[in-house]
């Protein structure tokens, strides 16, 4: 701590300590404020509110930056794997080899979830969102875990849970596809690496079996990384109040991943594409799409863009754009769904209305139509988003309940109800 800032109130004068971080990121710090003001901040939405500190992502929302552990995202999503990435955000360090070699054996003796579980799936019903799934199944997996209370974040018994999450969340979401096409499940297999093995259970089956692709790998790699961490977002946040409860690092993951699944969030993804599809459907023109996504009287939303932090191109966006393009020149693919998302990139780069309130793609806009290329359905694009996030919400968990000063989250309210009033018996009020 260094510098205070000085607060008047009432006549009186307090000082409260300003804590800079690493990246010089400034911070007052109102921990003190109301037992020695009486004062509580308000900050609707926590626009402008430090939940905690961490050291885990970082981003510079000006100037399009985003880090995790200090690794700018670009050099992970071109040179890393998604298991490596995860081992670095929990762990906080890259593993060396044998830590890999340990982290991905853990991963692959705990793919298989327990045949009973299998039941549950027969019980869900065929339009079920693959979402619903996913959180229902993590927080079945706690049943099935004789560790599920474990507190402790560095023991061998946390270190398990994160490799079952992790690998486990895997088969629960391709299983889950599986379910909705009517298809038998495709067990993980042992020999294959993370991604290669959820691609072949989302997409072998006996009539086409699944070839291994060197290059749609890749591409998941680096879109599970993109979406690995992103700070105190609405998920994380959520996944660090609940666990800030001692919950259970299961509970806690399931309800980030009921938090991710809004259109605002990480629902985004699935309603992006599909305000595309509404543009070709509707055969509407970009001046239509334009206008109506300007005008606060119309319901339509250009999912895609914007973002509460960055006020600059999303670096995740520019990652993923760059990706679109490789891969589609590669394969050769034809999308008229990514030459409307061009030309409404460009159009809204170029408009006032966008330019002034600084909305810019976000990780979003592109991403559906990479997962589209791998043909990942629209449904399981925000079930794509939440096994990428996993790692972030765990690393999250363990730097909370790993902070000398956990404290259970407890924001407060100003209040603006009614003022004391008694209870008059029904038949006394009419
Ligand atoms: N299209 C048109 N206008 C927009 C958009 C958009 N996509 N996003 C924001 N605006 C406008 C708002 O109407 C507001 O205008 P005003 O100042 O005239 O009232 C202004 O820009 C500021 O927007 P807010 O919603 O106040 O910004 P906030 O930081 O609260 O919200 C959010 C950020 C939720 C991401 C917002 O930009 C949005 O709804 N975008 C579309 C949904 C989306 O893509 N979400 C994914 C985000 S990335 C992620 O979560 C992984």
């Amino acid at each position: 701590m260094s510098d205070k800032v000085e607060l008047k109130y009432k006549n009186k004068s307090y000082e409260l300590p300003v804590m800079i971080g690493t990246e010089n990121d400034i911070a007052m710090d109102i921990s003190r404020l109301r037992a020695e003001t009486g004062l509580i901040t308000l900050d609707v939405g926590y626009q402008n509110t430090g939940s905690t500190t961490s050291s885990i992502a970082y981003i510079d929302g000006n100037n399009g930056v985003l880090r995790y552990r200090g690794y700018p995202i670009e050099q992970l999503a071109e040179n890393a794997t998604f298991p490596e990435t995860a081992y670095l955000l929990i762990y906080g360090e890259l593993p060396n080899y044998e830590q890999l070699a340990n982290f991905r054996r853990m991963l692959t003796q705990n793919a298989l979830v327990h045949e009973d579980m299998l039941h549950f799936f027969v019980g869900i019903p065929p339009m079920a969102h693959p979402m619903g799934i996913l959180s229902s199944m993590v927080n079945a997996l706690a049943l099935y875990d004789p560790k599920y209370y474990a507190e402790e974040s560095d023991s061998e018994d946390f270190d398990l849970m994160v490799a079952r999450l992790i690998s486990k969340v895997r088969t629960i979401a391709a299983f889950s596809y599986k379910k909705s096409i009517g298809e038998p499940f495709v067990y993980p297999d042992a020999k294959k690496s993370y991604c290669s093995n959820f691609l072949n259970m989302m997409f072998h089956s006996h009539a086409k079996p699944y070839d291994e692709d060197p290059l749609l790998e890749k591409v998941l790699n680096a879109l599970l990384i993109i979406h690995a961490d992103h700070e105190q977002n609405c998920s994380t946040s959520t996944v660090r109040l609940v666990g800030s409860s001692k919950a259970n690092l299961y509970a806690s993951v399931c309800a980030g991943i009921n938090a991710l699944w809004g259109p605002l969030h990480g629902g985004a993804n699935q309603a992006a594409i599909e305000t595309l599809l509404q543009i070709q459907e509707s055969g509407m023109s970009i001046d239509q799409v334009m206008d109506r996504a300007k005008d606060k009287n119309d319901s339509f939303k250009l999912f895609g863009f914007g973002h509460r932090i960055y006020k600059s191109y999303d670096p995740r966006a520019k990652v993923l754009k760059n990706l679109v393009a490789k891969v589609f020149a590669e394969r050769n693919i034809n999308d008229p769904l990514l030459d409307i998302a061009y030309e409404l990139e460009q159009r809204a780069l170029n408009d006032d209305y966008f330019i002034e309130r600084k909305l810019y793609p976000n990780v979003d806009f592109y991403s559906g139509i990479l997962y589209r290329a791998i043909g990942i359905p629209v449904n399981m694009f925000t079930v794509m988003f939440a096994i990428g996030r996993l790692p972030g919400w765990i690393a999250h968990w363990k730097e909370m309940h790993d902070d000398p000063n956990f404290k259970i989250g407890r924001p407060r309210q100003v209040y603006t109800g009614l003022l004391e009033r008694s209870y008059v018996p029904m038949d006394e009020r009419y």
